[in-house]
């Protein structure tokens, strides 16, 4: 469902506009949570351990995230260990928010690419929704950033670049197809990324479930994460493309080759005012200053495709890859 244009009041500020959009978000779009926020982290998972969904038996838990738990699992039939993403009903208020689950579930079944995690089914009992997927034995993305940044070494801070380089292209190869397929992430983030250390590979997580739930949290001052991936014109509430993953990978490239982002000490709400407003001055850093990895070639590919405006950004997954494709290739050339 695309979102709403904002309602444009041309006599105000910016600033004004942006609170109203904000407004807007919380009054027209809230659909996935529902008024008792806090239940989320006060859910008691405990007692899933051992309960069956359909064929598949709940393990143990591998993670949380804002609004679910991801469980290793078992699936009876087929013997095979998968995992198990819950959702408590309790947290998805309306009848529309559960439509879209089950909707989005559907249209996520049909990617089928090497670097899309697999959904095996989706479901719901009187309790939850669940989604089994393919189990990925490995870190995600943001988990690795994080022990990368405790390394001793300043210089082994981030990824080695042409591993980054290869996770991102895959990254853009998953999104590619499933652009193509019409289907949009919308909440790509380092922690929505996997690698499964025994291919060796990148797999993008979590296609269409979250879509509105980040704006939500952010709109009511319930920050639950980083509008840092966020594009601008999701934070403006404005319609989105595959431009809008284009943005966030883009932000995820930059973060990979630095380390780290620069960006501002400031609340999750005064983050998103900011992209609102000025997305371009979100980062306070030119990537280049970030890296001694990251040359003016690989700055403009970065700057290109965080582009406040959609229109600056590549057109498609496959048209950044290239670049970086191209670029990898100068600079292999240049060394020689
Ligand atoms: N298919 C999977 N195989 C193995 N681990 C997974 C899988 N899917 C998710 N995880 C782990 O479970 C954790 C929680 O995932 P979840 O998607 O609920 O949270 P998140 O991505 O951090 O936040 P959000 O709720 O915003 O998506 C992830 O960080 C990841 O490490
Ligand atoms: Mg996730």
């Amino acid at each position: 469902m695309p979102w709403p244009d904002p309602p444009s009041f041309p006599e105000r500020s910016q600033e004004v506009d942006a609170h109203h959009v904000l407004c807007q978000i919380v009054v027209d779009r809230l659909q996935l949570i529902g008024g008792n926020v806090s239940a989320i982290s006060q859910y008691d998972y405990r007692s899933i351990v051992g309960r069956s969904f359909g064929n598949f038996v709940v393990v143990r838990e591998l993670g949380r995230g804002a609004m679910g738990v991801v469980f290793a699992g078992y699936q009876k039939t087929l013997k095979r260990q998968v995992a198990v993403k819950l959702l408590p009903k309790a947290l998805a208020a309306s009848d529309s928010a559960r439509t879209q689950f089950r909707d989005e579930a559907e249209t996520v079944a049909v990617l089928d690419h090497p670097h899309i995690i697999t959904i095996f089914d989706s479901g719901e009992d009187d309790e939850f929704f669940y989604q089994v997927m393919q189990l990925v034995d490995g870190p995600d993305l943001g988990e690795l950033l994080a022990r990368l940044r405790r390394h001793p070494v300043p210089s082994r801070r981030r990824l080695p670049l042409n591993h980054a380089i290869r996770v991102i292209r895959e990254v853009l190869d998953g999104l590619e197809f499933a652009h193509e397929e019409g289907v949009v992430h919308q909440d790509l983030k380092p922690a929505n990324i996997l690698i499964d250390n025994r291919q060796g590979r990148a797999l993008v997580a979590d296609f269409g479930i979250a879509k509105t739930k980040h704006i939500e949290f952010f709109a009511r001052g319930l920050v639950v994460g980083t509008p840092n991936y966020l594009a601008p014109e999701q934070a403006a509430a404005r319609e989105t493309d595959r431009r809008t993953d284009i943005y966030a990978v883009g932000v995820i490239l930059f973060e990979l080759l630095a380390g780290f982002l620069p960006v501002r000490d400031e609340s999750g709400r005064e983050a998103l005012l900011r992209k609102v407003r000025d997305a371009d001055s979100f980062f306070t850093r030119r990537p280049c200053e970030c890296s001694g990895d990251i040359d003016h070639g690989l700055e403009q590919i970065i700057l290109k495709a965080t582009a406040g405006d959609p229109t600056e950004r590549f057109p498609s997954a496959r048209a950044f890859s290239l670049a970086l494709e191209r670029w990898l290739t100068a600079r292999t050339a240049e060394a020689m």
